[in-house]
């Protein structure tokens, strides 16, 4: 049994690397943790050249993914939420799994999927879209955990006086910044817990699947 866990954050070690890999932590059989954003992975360009034997032509990191994607039997897939959808990077990456999907090819029909989704201010919406990304795979979706992250704006040196950026969006003029108020993984306790909970059941889900007893607590 292997879970794929996949970053689509491109900013190494925040919230999104994070959560995934507290969910990690609860699972009980073999994983890889991968970032996507040190690699080149293009968007689908609807060629259609995976049409006939499901791997996708374009030249680029997705082909080292390939193998790991058809090995995997579940997925731990995160994103951010930028502009209310889930990044680009994440997106691409998505985009690309259509070469699993032509001609009634059910490569990934089947396999488990973990959803973690964060965002400034509304950490719920990559979510729900990775979520549809996944029943058009047919991946079998066991849970999404939504954490809030920290917004560059706290830290960009002009999240107070900039009247678009997260803070004043979220606190109003005036705000001043200080560490209570900046978002952050170590404050949520109950998002921690949640997020190996979501590992543990990926792991009996895992087990059911093949018949073999959980031996998670
Ligand atoms: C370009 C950009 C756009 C963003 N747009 C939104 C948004 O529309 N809604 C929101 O809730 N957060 C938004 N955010 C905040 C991120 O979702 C938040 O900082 C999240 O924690 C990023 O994940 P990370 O910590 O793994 O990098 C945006 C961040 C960036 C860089």
């Amino acid at each position: 049994m292997k879970v794929l866990a996949i970053s689509g954050s491109p900013r190494k070690g925040k919230t999104t690397d994070r959560v995934i890999k507290e969910v990690l932590k609860g699972v009980a059989c073999e994983t890889e943790f991968i970032r996507l954003a040190p690699l080149e992975i293009s968007p689908c360009t609807a060629c259609l050249a995976c049409l006939t034997d499901n791997v996708c032509k374009i030249k680029d990191d997705m082909r080292s993914l390939r193998e790991k994607i058809i090995e995997a039997d579940a997925f731990v897939i995160g994103a951010p939420n930028y502009f209310s959808m889930m990044n680009g990077i994440t997106h691409n990456f998505l985009e690309r799994l259509c070469q699993f999907r032509h001609q009634s090819c059910r490569m990934l029909a089947g396999k488990l999927g973990v959803v973690v989704s964060t965002g400034g201010i509304h950490p719920q919406i990559p979510g729900q879209q990775i979520e549809r990304i996944f029943s058009y795979y047919q991946i079998d979706h066991v849970g999404t955990i939504e954490v809030q992250g920290a917004a560059s704006c706290f830290t960009c040196g002009h999240g107070e006086e900039c009247d678009v950026g997260a803070v004043q969006m979220m606190y109003g003029a005036g705000t001043k910044i200080t560490e209570d108020i900046i978002p952050d993984l170590s404050k949520q306790v109950a998002k921690i817990v949640e997020a190996q909970e979501l590992g543990k059941l990926l792991t009996k889900r895992l087990a059911q699947k093949t018949g073999a007893v959980a031996d998670v607590a």
